[in-house]
């Protein structure tokens, strides 16, 4: 697929199937991770993989339960072909039951945590959409940890207590029979040329 198709294929996709995702695509995509650019060249974002149901199923839920999301109005919403917890209140994991859940770490102390998350987070989100799975950005990624039981989590992770979850990566196969969601229209007059 041309990159411009490419990037306008790409969705965020809130409707899994239950069966893992390729290790070869997994690599791909991490990779794409690991080649994103990154403030002063200072690679210092983590890449902490989760494919253990369980785990991912908890932590989604911690999330969901310290989640005050803006609820939808029939005018104002994010996806109805995807909803997502501010679309649905039944929803219950902020996880959406990914079978990969990546946790994306930086440093505390770092400036260009948030940039260099999203850097790498849009490479990677590409690179699954290339390969047919379907990914969704999930941001405020603290709030997952926000418990005992994930601070648990980071002690067994080992993740250094100078380091913090800035968001997390949701892969995984579409739920098969889901249409492909469409993009909303682009907003007018966001370019400005002088
Ligand atoms: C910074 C950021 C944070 C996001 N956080 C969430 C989130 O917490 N939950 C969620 O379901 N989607 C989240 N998304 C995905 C957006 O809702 C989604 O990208 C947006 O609705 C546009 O849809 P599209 O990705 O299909 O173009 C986030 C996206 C970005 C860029």
């Amino acid at each position: 697929m041309e990159l411009l198709e490419l990037m306008k294929h790409r969705r965020a996709i809130r409707r899994f199937d239950e069966r893992q995702i390729e290790e070869e695509a997994l690599q791909q995509i991490l990779e794409a991770g690991l080649y994103a650019p990154s403030a002063g060249g200072r690679q210092g974002v983590l890449f902490a993989v989760c494919q253990d149901r369980a785990v991912n199923e908890r932590l989604g839920k911690i999330k969901r339960a310290n989640s005050k999301p803006k609820m939808a109005t029939a005018t104002a919403y994010v996806s109805k072909q995807q909803p997502s917890i501010a679309d649905d209140p039944n929803l219950k994991n902020a996880f959406y039951n990914a079978p990969t859940v990546i946790t994306f770490f930086a440093p505390k102390n770092f400036l260009f945590a948030g940039e260099d998350c999203a850097c790498a987070a849009e490479n990677m989100m590409l690179m699954a959409d290339s390969l047919g799975v379907g990914s969704c950005y999930i941001g405020q990624g603290w709030t997952a940890f926000a418990d005992p039981y994930g601070q648990e989590i980071l002690k067994k992770w080992e993740i250094c207590t100078d380091y913090f979850a800035v968001m997390q990566l949701l892969l995984g196969y579409p739920k098969g029979g889901d249409d492909h969601p469409t993009s909303k229209p682009r907003r007018d007059g966001r370019i400005l040329r002088f």
